[in-house]
């Protein structure tokens, strides 16, 4: 099968004004990613070689995100929302090319599974020449009908076009379909809109296949694949199929979730076996985390590297561009923002690192600062291996400490620091024997002479 090429044309003409939003529906994401580019993934891993995109509502807006998450994509624009049929034919360029298959997908149904979408092409390679991928549901309200004669598909009947019986039928239209790139063209263009709709039905080639002689078959998936996006409702609800399938996922390859249920995922986090992550921890974009890390509860992380026993949190921020290497312990309270934190560096409480190294096996103390902005520019505070910073000091970038360099607590640093320097960036202390307790008694007797007057 993997000879035959495939064309995929992911329908998303539909403006969608049950989101109520200015962004095109199926733009909204999942897990970080726009939901119609969890379709163009599903897709690809079907072996899907070229993407049609069929854009109508917000073309504009559409075009410049497909460039990122679908840089090889086609954009063709439905002029007029005529109809599934009518829009897979707005690809019509794309779809008489030669392609062995053609997948017809939605942009708005993105938990569609690449096994379902791989089965019906593999029905295609064994001589169907149109399979539609069917589900079944005790609630068939709205969906399309699969109506089966002698054990044979035979044709779809939209829930307006059904009769009363027919709406009895709980085998339905998850969407998709795979057909026989030589056949579509044929087929697509033979669909009339004689219906309650007055819509050019993609559903329809069924019956016409079938009266051309032309093999169609059903295959059944879950019911998850047709789950369609309407409204913000439904959105949170693919996110939580998602988001439980990826949980279920990252615990069967070794990852640790004590709460599953309280802990998101993004569309590209990366995790290794036998790391652990507490309850309530969030993942943005770009996270990567090998094996053995420890992530604490209530941490949120995103756009960071974090190596193999590395500890993380609790209450701990990493930003894009954390680097944490084996080892290194990023502590409660702590944000650490386009930094490598190298081998065993410890960054325990109540600090803040930005645009920063700090060597292996550093100590930075409770309420330290790096001050990597003056306002209109970032700069980089390089703090040595072995370097020891003392609790609440302010590092004023950009500034060098040198290798076990040690800064006294309390310090406010605007000049490096050696390797092996102390520095003292503060007042020092001046101690006065007895001279407290005559600051009391000044003070209790001056209190005493305001309350006589106010009398
Ligand atoms: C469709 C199926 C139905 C199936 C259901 C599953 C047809 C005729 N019906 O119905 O059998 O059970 O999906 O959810 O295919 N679109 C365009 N241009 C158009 C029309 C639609 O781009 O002119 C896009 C929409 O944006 C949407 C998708 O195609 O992403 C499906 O269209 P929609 O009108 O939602 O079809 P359903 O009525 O849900
Ligand atoms: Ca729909």
């Amino acid at each position: 099968m993997s000879q035959r090429s495939c064309l995929s044309v992911i329908l998303a003409a539909g403006e969608g004004t049950r989101m109520k939003s200015a962004m095109p529906k199926v733009l909204h994401p999942i897990a970080g990613l726009p939901m119609v580019a969890h379709v163009v993934k599903a897709a690809e891993a079907a072996g899907a070689t070229g993407v049609a995109l069929v854009i109508g509502h917000g073309a504009e807006e559409m075009r410049k995100a497909a460039q990122k998450f679908a840089p090889k994509a086609e954009t063709f624009v439905q002029e007029k929302r005529l109809g599934t049929a009518h829009a897979v034919l707005a690809a019509r360029e794309a779809v008489s090319r030669d392609y062995d298959d053609v997948l017809v997908m939605f942009g708005d149904t993105p938990l569609i599974d690449s096994e379902a979408l791989a089965v019906a092409r593999q029905k295609l390679a064994e001589g169907a020449s149109v399979v539609v991928i069917g589900f079944r549901t005790p609630n068939p309200t709205g969906y399309g009908r699969l109506i089966e004669r002698r054990g044979k598909l035979f044709a779809i009947i939209e829930e307006k076009d059904c009769s009363e019986d027919e709406k009895k039928i709980t085998f339905c239209n998850a969407g998709m379909m795979a057909i026989a790139g030589k056949q579509a063209l044929q087929l697509l263009e033979k669909v009339g809109n004689n219906n309650a709709k007055g819509e050019f039905y993609l559903t329809d080639i069924v019956e016409i296949a079938g009266a051309q002689g032309l093999a169609v078959v059903a295959t059944e998936a879950s019911f998850e694949n047709a789950l369609g996006i309407n409204n913000r409702v439904e959105l949170a609800e693919a996110e939580r199929v998602w988001q439980a399938r990826r949980r279920r996922e990252a615990m069967l390859a070794g990852v640790t979730l004590i709460a599953p249920e309280t802990v998101y995922f993004s569309h590209d986090t990366e995790i290794g076996a036998d790391t652990v992550v507490e309850p309530d921890v969030w993942f943005g974009p770009g996270v990567k985390i090998a094996s053995s890390a420890k992530i604490h509860a209530f941490s949120h992380i995103e756009g960071a590297t974090i190596a193999s026993n590395a500890d993380v949190g609790p209450f701990a921020r990493l930003r894009p561009g954390a680097d944490l290497r084996a080892k290194a312990k990023v502590g409660n309270f702590c944000e650490v923002k386009q930094a490598t934190i190298e081998e065993g560096a410890k960054v325990n409480h109540l600090t803040y690192i930005g645009d920063a190294r700090v060597g292996a096996a550093a100590n930075i103390g409770a309420g330290t600062i790096t001050c990597n902005y003056d306002g209109f520019s970032k700069f980089f505070t390089d703090i040595g291996e072995g370097a020891f910073v003392g609790s609440n000091s302010s590092l004023v970038a950009p500034v060098t400490i040198g290798k076990g360099g040690y800064v006294a607590s309390g310090s406010v640093i605007t000049e490096s620091v050696p390797d092996d320097a102390l520095a003292f960036g503060r007042a020092r202390q001046k101690t006065l024997p007895g001279k407290g307790k005559e600051l009391r008694e000044r003070f209790a007797s001056a209190a005493v002479a305001r309350k006589k007057a106010a009398e």
